[in-house]
C-alpha cells in the first residue's frame, strides 16, 4: 500500500454540504469543484513510499536549511501574489507571454480541483472502460473505491460526461456526515422529469406540468417504495452518483442504500447507482451487505502508472507550451508515488520554476525545485511548535525511526504500533526500545499522540502533514543517495 489515508479536518467537513444533489451541469461547475479545494490541504495527501528499509537514512540537508532560518529565501520566493486580474486579464503587458503560460499551466494541471472535463483527464482508460462495461453490459450497480486523492471524483465527472453523451440521465450527489436517505433521494427524484414515468402519457396534463418524480413520492418513504417508483422509469436510463460515500456515518443509511440496490436489481429498474468513496476494500465502504453482492461490482482505483503520469505531464506541455525533460518526469513520477494529486502539484511547480527562469524546457533541476517548494509549503502549514519539534537534534538523530513511523501509519486511519515501526525500520532493535523512542515524541506540543487500546499502545502523528513531509523528504533523500 503506497497511499496514505487521512481523515478530513473539521474545517473540511464544514465546507462540504451534506447530501447535496446536482445534475451534470452543476457537477461540472466551478462552484462544485470549489468545494474540493478544501479537501486538498497538505494533511490530506497520499505519499510516496519506496518499500525499502529506512535504517540509516539521513535527514535531507534541504530541511536543515529550511529550519535554520525563519527568513528562508525559499519562503520569500513562494510568497503568494496575484499574476492576473480576477477576469484573467494579464496585468503586466511586458511579461504577458510568461503570465499567460503560467495561467495556462494552472488551468491545465492546477492541483486543487478534481478534473471535470476529458481534455484534462489523463489515463484511467481501463477504469473508465470497466465502469462503462459494468453499467452498460452487466447492468450492475458500481462502487468505486480507493485512497484519498486517487482520482475518484475526477473519474465520476468524466464517466458522467460519457454517459450523458449516450443520453443517460446522470445525477451527481455528494454525501456528508449528515446525509439522510429520504432527503438525498427525494432531491434525486426532483431531477428526474415525470415524462419518464411509464404512466405519464405525452401531451397529458401531467406531462405538460413539467413535474418531476418527487411529486409521486409519499411524505415518508424507504428503499422499497423508492425502488417501486424508480422501476417505472421508462424512455431513458438514470445513473445516480453518490460521491464521498465514505463520509456517511449512519449505518442505517448504508443499509437503506444496500436495500435500494437489491430492490432495483430485483425489479430490473432502469436506475443504477454508482457509489464512490475512500476505502481499502468493498466491505469497508459498503458495510456488511451480503444480499447485494451479486448486484454490485467493486472497482478499486489504483495508483497511476508511469505512462499515465507521462500523459498528465503531456497535458501541461501542450497547455503551457513547455517540454518536460525525461529526467524531470522521472523525478516527478518517483516523488508522486502514483498519486495524481502529487503529479499535478509537482508538475505544476516544476513548470512554474521553468517559466520563472524563462526556460521552455522543464529540467530535473526545476523538478527538484518543485519538490523543495512543496516541502516548504507543507512545512509552513504546520504550527510553529511542530516545526520546532521536527527540527530539533533529537529528531535528526531519530530520523529513520520517524520515517519508519510515517510509513507504518500510511494505511488505514494513520494509527501504528511499535511493532509495525520495527518492521519498517529493520535496524535490529526490538519493539520495546522503539516504543520508548516513540514515547519521547508524545506530548500535547509534540509530534505524536498515543492511545492504549486492548492492552496495546498505538501511535499516530498529531498532524498528518508531518508524515506527509517525512515521506516526501525520505523519497527525496533516496533519490539523491
Ligand atoms: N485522471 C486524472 N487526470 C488528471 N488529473 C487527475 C486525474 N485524476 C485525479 N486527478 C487530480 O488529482 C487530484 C485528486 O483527484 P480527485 O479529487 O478526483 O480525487 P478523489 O479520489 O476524489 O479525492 P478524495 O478522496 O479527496 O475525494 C485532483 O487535483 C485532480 O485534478
Ligand atoms: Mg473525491
Amino acid at each position: 500500500m503506497i497511499w496514505k489515508r487521512r481523515g478530513k479536518s473539521p474545517e473540511t467537513d464544514a465546507a462540504i454540504d451534506a447530501g447535496s444533489v446536482d445534475d451534470q451541469s452543476k457537477a461540472t461547475s466551478p462552484e462544485r469543484a470549489e468545494t474540493n479545494v478544501m479537501t486538498k490541504s497538505p494533511s490530506a495527501q497520499p505519499m510516496p513510499s519506496t518499500g525499502l528499509s529506512v535504517a540509516g537514512e539521513q535527514r535531507p540537508s534541504f530541511l536543515d536549511r529550511l529550519w535554520a532560518s525563519s527568513n528562508d529565501p525559499m519562503r520569500a520566493e513562494t510568497m503568494p501574489r496575484f499574476i492576473a486580474s480576477a477576469s484573467d486579464e494579464v496585468e503586466n503587458q511586458g511579461e504577458g507571454v510568461l503570465m499567460r503560460r503560467r495561467i495556462a499551466l494552472r488551468d491545465a494541471i492546477g492541483a486543487s480541483q478534481p478534473v471535470t472535463d476529458r481534455e484534462h483527464f489523463a489515463g484511467r482508460h481501463d477504469a473508465l472502460r470497466q465502469l462503462i462495461d459494468a453499467v452498460e453490459q452487466q447492468r450492475l450497480h458500481v462502487v468505486v473505491y480507493g485512497e484519498r486523492g486517487i482520482g475518484k471524483t475526477s473519474l465520476m465527472h468524466v464517466f458522467a460526461d460519457t454517459a450523458r453523451e449516450a443520453r443517460y440521465l446522470v445525477l451527481y450527489g455528494s454525501c456528508g456526515t449528515e446525509t439522510h436517505f429520504a432527503n438525498l433521494f427525494r432531491a434525486f427524484a426532483a431531477r428526474i422529469p415525470r415524462i419518464y414515468h411509464r404512466a405519464v402519457v405525452p401531451n397529458s396534463p401531467e406531462a405538460e406540468a413539467g413535474d418531476s418524480f418527487d411529486v409521486m413520492l409519499p411524505p415518508t418513504f424507504g428503499p422499497r417504495e423508492l425502488a417501486e417508483l424508480f422501476s417505472d422509469v421508462t424512455g431513458t436510463r438514470v445513473i445516480l452518483i453518490l460521491d464521498e460515500y465514505d463520509r456517511v456515518t449512519d449505518a442505517g443509511f448504508r443499509r437503506d442504500v444496500a436495500e435500494l440496490v437489491k430492490n432495483l436489481s430485483d425489479r430490473a429498474a432502469r436506475v443504477q447507482l454508482v457509489l464512490a468513496g475512500v476505502a481499502q476494500n468493498l466491505d469497508e465502504i459498503l458495510g456488511y451487505a451480503p444480499s447485494v453482492r451479486r448486484n454490485i461490482v467493486g472497482l478499486p482505483m489504483r495508483p497511476m502508472t508511469p505512462e499515465e503520469v507521462r500523459d498528465m505531464v503531456g497535458i501541461a506541455e501542450s497547455a503551457a507550451d513547455l517540454e518536460y525533460a525525461d529526467a524531470a518526469t522521472r523525478l516527478i513520477t518517483v516523488m508522486a508515488g502514483g498519486s495524481p494529486y502529487l503529479v499535478r502539484l509537482l508538475a505544476h511547480h516544476a513548470g512554474l520554476a521553468a517559466i520563472d527562469t524563462r526556460s521552455a524546457i522543464v529540467t530535473e533541476a526545476h523538478a527538484t525545485t518543485a519538490v523543495e517548494r512543496v516541502l516548504t509549503e507543507w512545512n509552513a502549514s504546520l504550527p510553529r511548535r511542530v516545526q520546532q519539534s521536527l527540527s530539533r537534534e533529537d529528531a535528526r538523530a531519530k530520523w529513520p525511526m520517524l520515517i519508519a513511523a510515517a510509513r507504518a501509519g500510511s494505511a488505514g486511519d494513520g494509527l501504528f504500533t511499535a511493532e509495525e515501526v520495527v518492521t519498517e525500520l529493520e535496524d535490529g532493535r526490538n519493539a520495546v526500545v522503539i516504543e520508548q523512542e516513540l514515547r519521547s515524541f508524545v506530548g500535547p506540543n509534540d509530534l505524536l499522540e498515543a492511545e492504549a487500546k486492548e492492552g496495546e499502545t498505538r501511535f499516530r502523528f498529531r498532524y498528518p502533514g508531518v508524515s506527509a513531509l517525512l515521506l516526501m523528504s525520505s523519497a527525496m533523500a533516496r533519490l539523491s543517495a
